[in-house]
């Protein structure tokens, strides 16, 4: 892991303790809602279509992974009642974020405005009405899942790291690929963009792939260093903040971790075996004497000891918490927590020691574990952290038949990597800085935040 030498590092475990019950997002959200009745008139040519087509089409598509397709407005129709539930629980699209709580300006967010989302809910409750037949715009052009995001910007990748190939059959239970591969990189360099996407005639069967990074040693074992990114459809990549550098190191290794789909996903599968799937990791880098003040890293933050003593009993609900200190300023970038079936809702909160005052930065409460998206703050409110500063993610599980992703709230659940076990961690992406950056970086903030006036 690439820190600046100076990171202590301490998750300590959080005691485990009962809850009795926590606010479900999705709950609130369904009484934020006014009745049809005092709804303006909707339809599907007017607002609906582009609403559809710019936020759902792109996974529901020939070839997207959603299982059917939603390019037409009989399609809309057609599932109008199913769209009412997903679009009014906040299921759809699958980006679970607090709209509440915390910071709301993030790249890559992908979910409806209140306004959006209630305007398909009158929509179905006034009859899903088509309005002008021919005013309905057209489906509009779809990033392809197999080209590069950032070519128009930096070019062609600098390196590209493809996966080993392997055949998908026709049918049967879901895949996980692991293969290493050598990156070939010679010495250290600094990522400016990445991108994990489908290889060729890919693009069907690959659900989302992981790439993680590791260095041999020489005893034969390796270092796991951070990861690179994630692919998932509908996801872009990622560009990192300006004048960092996300080094990765001369001989790394990618480690592969996908999960791929038999037959194809989505509604127009093949169906067919598929040989020789790839998934492939691009990196734009910067030249090699590219300078830089400060070094960012995704750091993985757990708990082990906390995290391997969890121990969750039956038709019960336990939180758990875990907490770090950096003796130098930093700024959090992202953050991805990580848990299972249980794992329900995971908060991250800063405490000042200075002031006492604690503060929620982010918080997820209905989360699933099929969604694994890294919440990336807009650059001007990335939380800037003092020195001293405690970092504390909170996760709350449910074990009982309240929670709809529990397969049995009867049994107990350990610590473990199987769907079935449970983790609880966070993935952040940190720039370490220094205390004149960081008093830098607070002043340049509060020279834009000053109020604009015309005279
Ligand atoms: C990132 C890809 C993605 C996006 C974007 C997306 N979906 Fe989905 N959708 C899926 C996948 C995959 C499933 C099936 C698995 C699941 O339910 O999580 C699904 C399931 C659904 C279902 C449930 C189908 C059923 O069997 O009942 C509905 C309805 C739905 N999506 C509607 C929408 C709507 C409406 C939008 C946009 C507002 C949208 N989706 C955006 C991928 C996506």
């Amino acid at each position: 892991m690439v820190t600046s030498g100076t990171a202590t590092r301490t998750w300590i475990a959080g005691a485990a303790a009962l809850i009795a019950a926590f606010v479900i997002q999705s709950d609130v959200q369904a009484q934020q809602f006014a009745s049809a009745d005092d709804a303006r008139d909707v339809t599907f040519s007017g607002e609906v279509a582009d609403i559809i087509y710019q936020n759902c089409t792109v996974c529901h598509r020939e070839g997207g992974i959603g299982p059917m397709n939603l390019t037409s407005y009989e399609d809309v129709r057609r599932y109008a009642q199913r769209i009412r539930y997903q679009v009014g629980n906040g299921l759809m699209p699958p980006y679970a974020y607090d709209r509440n709580i915390g910071i709301q300006e993030l790249q890559e967010d992908w979910r409806l405005s209140l306004d959006e989302i209630q305007t398909v809910l009158d929509w179905v409750d006034q009859g899903a009405p088509l309005g002008d037949a021919s005013a309905v715009p057209s489906v509009p052009a779809m990033p392809n899942p197999e080209e590069w995001s950032f070519t128009e910007l930096f070019g062609s990748p600098d390196l590209v790291v493809p996966s080993v190939p392997i055949d998908v059959p026709a049918d049967g239970n879901d895949m996980w690929h692991r293969p290493v591969v050598p990156s070939g990189l010679t010495v250290d360099r600094c990522i400016r963009a990445v991108q994990v996407k489908p290889g060729p005639g890919s693009a069907t069967v690959v659900h989302h792939a992981i790439a993680n990074l590791q260095t041999p040693r020489e005893d034969g074992t390796v270092q796991r260093e951070s990861r690179a990114t994630e692919y998932a459809m509908g996801k872009l990549g990622e560009i990192m903040p300006e004048g960092v550098c996300r080094r990765i190191g001369a001989n790394t290794e990618v480690l592969w971790d996908i999960h791929l789909f038999p037959g194809g996903l989505g509604a127009t599968a093949p169906n067919a075996v598929l040989e020789d799937n790839t998934v492939e990791l691009g990196l734009w880098l910067y030249p090699e004497d590219y300078e830089y003040e400060y070094e960012q890293e995704l750091a993985y933050m757990g708990f082990e000891e906390g995290q391997t003593e969890m121990l969750i009993p039956p038709n019960s609900k336990v939180m758990t918490q875990g907490y770090d200190v950096f003796d130098h300023p930093i700024r959090i970038d992202s953050w991805q927590p990580h848990g299972h079936l249980r794992l329900r809702a995971a908060s991250v909160e800063v405490f000042y020691p200075e002031t006492s005052r604690t503060e929620t930065i982010s918080m997820i409460s209905d989360w699933s574990a099929t969604w694994h998206l890294s919440h990336i703050y807009e650059e001007n409110v990335a939380p800037l952290i003092p020195a001293g500063a405690v970092i504390i993610q909170k996760n709350w599980y449910d074990n009982t038949a309240d929670n709809p992703n529990n397969p049995d709230p009867d049994q107990w659940v350990n610590y473990g990597a199987r769907t079935a076990d449970e983790m609880g961690h966070g993935w952040f992406g940190i720039t370490h800085l220094d205390e004149e950056g960081y008093q830098r970086l607070l002043a340049e903030r509060e020279a834009n935040d000053r109020p604009v006036s015309d005279d």
